[in-house]
């Protein structure tokens, strides 16, 4: 299959290029570089420097005419949605319909695309929470991502292009960037590792920080395997159903980092952040043949291996 993923240098992306080609698949990366890097770049990938935004990606897909096209590129921070919403809408939401139009214009069988499940549960009591929860939006980041999965419905509905929407929990891996709430991870390990000192956001009654649901990328990487032949016009949660909270992940790279001494400095809450999540994926398993086989410890052992190969 001949394959187009936007975001193909960013860190979900980039993972997921490296299982299409070596599940033998064509595969061009379109990325603008603004968050992802070359060195992500898989050298049997074509590679445009375009944004989504632009008329160029137009011309893009008009001239390589790939079977499906997976939509990784994003602005992916909760808290520069809540500080600069119209960026957020102009990538999010213009830059898919720019995308869009294309896909149809060009005979694009299917598009899959990256949402997120911990966004769209909001502050949900039902724990993990399913696709069919209620969604609560409470930051404009959710908000984009809820209006793509409408716009893909349409786009569907109205030129019967097919979709599969993947809405992840919190991923983390190899070549994630400690930036943002979603890089906890490599946060902690590069603070950890450079004797630095890492915040945990807190609201009164949860000390411990605020809960998210660990999926490591090698799994993602497998739903958006199955996403290529399976699961048309569906949205599925991809998580592990389990809630861990961010002072558990900090205490767990700690002990394996073998230092000892470096306490969690608390800080008051995060506007937009989500208090507690966990997905409940039963649809994909069924569905997509899919569950999260990696442990966490396992997980942040090969996290922590691969960041450690790049410090020395
Ligand atoms: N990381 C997570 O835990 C998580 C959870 C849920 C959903 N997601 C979604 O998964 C996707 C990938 O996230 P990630 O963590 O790999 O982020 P990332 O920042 O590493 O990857 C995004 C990539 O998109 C590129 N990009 C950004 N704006 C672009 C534009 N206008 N044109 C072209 N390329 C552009 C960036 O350069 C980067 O390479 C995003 O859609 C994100 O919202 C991520």
């Amino acid at each position: 299959m001949k394959i187009l993923v936007t975001g193909g240098a960013g860190f979900i992306g980039s993972n997921i290029v490296d299982s299409y080609i070596e599940a033998g698949h064509d595969v061009i990366v379109v990325d603008d570089l603004s968050s992802g890097c070359i060195e992500n770049i898989n050298s049997k990938a074509r590679f445009y420097q375009v944004d989504i935004q632009s008329t160029e990606i137009v011309k893009i897909i008009e001239e390589e005419r790939p079977n499906i096209i997976n939509h990784h590129a994003a602005q992916k921070s909760v808290p520069k949605s809540v500080d600069d919403p119209i960026l957020d809408a102009n990538i999010n939401v213009i830059g898919l319909l720019n995308l869009l139009n294309a896909a149809v214009s060009a005979q694009v069988s299917k598009i899959i695309f990256a949402s997120s499940g911990g966004a769209l549960s909001g502050n949900t009591d039902v724990i993990p929470t399913s696709e069919n929860c209620e969604p609560s939006l409470i930051s404009p980041y959710a908000i984009t991502k809820y209006i793509s999965e409408k716009y893909l419905h349409f786009y569907q509905i109205t030129y019967g292009l097919n979709y599969t929407v993947l809405r992840y929990s919190n991923v983390y891996g190899p070549r994630q960037n400690a930036d943002g709430e979603c890089g906890v991870v490599p946060i902690f390990m590069n603070n950890i590792l450079n004797n630095n000192q890492s915040y945990l956001f807190t609201y009164e009654d949860m000390p411990l920080g605020t809960t998210r649901d660990y999926v490591y990328v090698a799994d993602v990487c497998k739903a958006n395997i199955s996403a290529l032949e399976n699961g048309d016009n569906n949205i599925f949660n991809i998580g592990t159903g389990k809630e861990i909270s961010i002072s558990e992940i900090y205490n767990i790279i700690l002990d394996m980092s073998s230092r000892s001494e470096l306490p969690l400095i608390r800080k008051a809450e995060r506007k937009g952040d989500v208090r507690r999540s966990a997905l409940c994926s039963k649809k994909a398993n069924k569905d997509l043949k899919w569950e999260a086989s990696t442990s966490l410890h396992q997980g942040i052992r090969e996290t922590f291996s691969f960041l450690l190969s790049k410090h020395r």
